[in-house]
Order: structure tokens, then C-alpha cells, then sequence
């Protein structure tokens, strides 16, 4: 099998009443662990890698250690650009074999994110590859961009309608109180179901996007203060949310700081407990199971798409 566009399991997604889990990686370890798990849980994928990520690993290395994971689990995956930026990086992914994109024009003016997004898509489309755009702006830190609350903003349904057809995307990530990062909310979490109940009442049918949607798992927050590590009021996504959220319009749920934390947390403790141990495999296989744990519970208990690949 090779890599698949996000068509298929998007559309089997919407009428199951569940999502895909996209899981960003950026090495070995966190792939083998994410693709483990959806293995043994039958269950499709979406890989996602951020412009920071594909820097930090290389292009070719990222896509041939993706392809070697359908060899091995014969699962459909697609391989899917996160929060791409500009039209180039879009192309270059293209080009370079990736399966989905995301354009996020969401900084731009609803006019320009429009001419954004559909520049790329009529060039992805072209060769077969599937887009997804943003409308609304989430709050949080990705990279090296920082999103202040104030500038955050909820989608606005009335215009949803209107960029879906003007721009041919496939599916349109929206913000409605998520946000990236492990800090999420400083009080009650609150999402605005409202809002994601009017965007899929006028576009019946559409798959829908949730970026931000790490619970920041508190058993992974307890062990990395534990071991040294200093994370006050680190705060996620309740996940009866996010399993509501999949019944619903939402195919696509985005978890990349769930993933971090549990590597990182096992790593602080392991080296806490094994001070004078040195070999890289030590500490990253138990990592590479920690997140192999963290994704099986969120396809089963989170995202229902167990046994759905
Ligand atoms: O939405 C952003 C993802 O968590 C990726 O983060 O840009 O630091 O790789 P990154
Ligand atoms: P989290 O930071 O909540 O994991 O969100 C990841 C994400 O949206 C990647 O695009
Ligand atoms: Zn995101």
C-alpha cells in the first residue's frame, strides 16, 4: 500500500461518527510508537509534519521512515502537512510526495486567505492531493509563532459557506477555544459547541478540523514535576470534549503535545532513576512506548476509530 489522502477516511469518518487521530512526528521513535499502536488498534492514520519538524528531521527522512510504517502495518496513512505558511513550503511538500496539506491562512484577511488557500489547493488537487484550511484563529505557541489570547478569534459561521466554495478545500480547521501548547485554559476548559453546531449545519456533509486538542495528560504532568520538571497549571482538552466533538463534524483531531509530554515525562524519570546510563535506546524505547500507550488510548477512548482502517 502507499499513502492515501484523507478523502476516504474522511467521509467514513463523518458517517461513523468519529474522528482520525493526526499525530505530528518528527523522529523515529515517535513514529514507530504512533504506528504500533494504530496497528494493534486497526485503525487508520494521519502523520502530520510541522515546517519546524521537517527542518529539524529532514524532508527524504521523514517520508521514507513514513513509508517504511505502511510497509510494516499495511495501514492507509496519509502523510499530511501541518500549518503550512506560504505557497512554496505547500509545493515543495507536494512535490516532494506528501499526501495532504494544510494551507493556514488564518493570520491573513478573510480575501487574502481565500487567494492563499486557493492557490494551493487548485495546485494540489492537480496532483491528486488533498487541502485543509483554516478559518478562525487559534491561541497558543507552535513553532516560532505566539499567538496571544487577544489576538485568538473564534471562526464565524457566516463565512465558512463561502470559503469552502470559494477556495475547493477538503476540510477546514476551525477555532472554537482550543488551543496549541500545554497551557490551554487558565480556568473551567470551555469549547464553543455553538459554534461547531452552526458550522456543520452550513456545511452538512464537510469534515471538520480541531487543532489544539491535547488533554495534557495530568498523570504525564505529575511525573514531569516530579522529576525536576516545572509545568504550573498546565491545562488540556477534557476528553469527553473531544469524544463529543467526533460524533459530531470534527474527522480530524490534532495531538502533538500529549505525545511530547509523555516522552519527555518517561525520559525525566528514567534518568532519575538511572543516573549513570548513557545508551540512547535506554531511554528512547521506553519513551517510544509511552507514546505507543498514550495513542492507543485516545484512538479507543477518544477518537472511536479503532478497528475502522
Ligand atoms: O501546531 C503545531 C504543532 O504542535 C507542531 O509544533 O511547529 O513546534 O513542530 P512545532
Ligand atoms: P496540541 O498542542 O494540543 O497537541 O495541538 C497540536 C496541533 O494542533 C498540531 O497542529
Ligand atoms: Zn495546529
Amino acid at each position: 500500500m502507499s499513502l492515501v489522502t484523507t478523502t476516504e477516511m474522511f467521509k467514513k469518518a463523518y458517517e461513523g461518527g468519529y474522528a482520525i487521530g493526526a499525530f505530528n512526528v518528527n523522529n523515529m521513535e515517535i513514529i514507530q510508537g504512533i504506528t504500533e499502536a494504530a496497528k494493534e488498534e486497526k485503525a487508520p492514520l494521519i502523520l502530520q509534519v510541522s515546517a519546524g519538524a521537517r527542518k529539524y528531521a529532514n524532508h527524504t527522512y521523514l517520508v521514507k521512515l513514513v513509508e517504511a510504517a505502511i510497509q510494516e502495518t499495511g495501514l492507509p496513512i496519509a502523510l499530511h502537512l501541518d500549518h503550512g505558511d506560504t505557497f512554496e513550503l505547500c509545493k515543495s511538500c507536494i512535490d516532494g510526495g506528501f499526501s495532504s496539506v494544510m494551507i493556514d491562512g488564518s493570520h491573513h484577511s478573510f480575501e487574502e486567505n481565500i487567494k492563499l488557500t486557493k492557490q494551493v489547493v487548485d495546485y494540489a488537487h492537480d496532483k491528486g492531493v488533498t487541502v485543509e484550511g483554516e478559518l478562525g484563529r487559534l491561541a497558543g505557541i507552535e513553532d516560532a509563532v505566539n499567538v496571544s489570547d487577544k489576538d485568538a478569534a473564534f471562526t464565524d459561521p457566516d463565512e465558512v459557506e463561502e470559503f469552502v466554495k470559494r477556495t475547493g478545500v477538503d476540510s477546514l480547521a476551525i477555532a472554537i477555544g482550543t488551543s496549541h501548547g500545554a497551557f490551554k485554559f487558565k480556568g473551567e476548559a470551555k469549547l464553543r459547541f455553538d459554534i461547531l453546531e452552526e458550522v456543520q449545519k452550513r456545511l452538512p456533509g464537510f469534515p471538520i478540523v480541531l487543532h489544539g486538542a491535547s488533554s495534557v495528560m495530568p498523570e504525564y504532568v505529575e511525573i514531569i514535576n516530579k522529576f525536576g520538571g516545572s509545568m504550573p497549571g498546565a491545562k488540556g482538552v477534557p476528553e469527553d470534549m473531544l469524544r463529543q466533538a467526533a460524533k459530531m463534524a470534527v474527522c480530524k483531531i490534532n495531538i502533538d503535545s500529549d505525545l511530547r509530554l509523555a516522552m519527555t515525562a518517561t525520559i525525566r524519570k528514567y534518568f532519575a532513576e538511572n543516573p549513570s546510563h548513557f545508551d540512547p535506546r535506554q531511554y528512547l524505547g521506553p519513551a517510544r512506548t509511552a507514546i505507543k500507550e498514550v495513542v492507543k488510548h485516545k484512538l479507543v477512548n477518544v477518537l472511536g476509530c479503532n478497528g475502522k482502517a
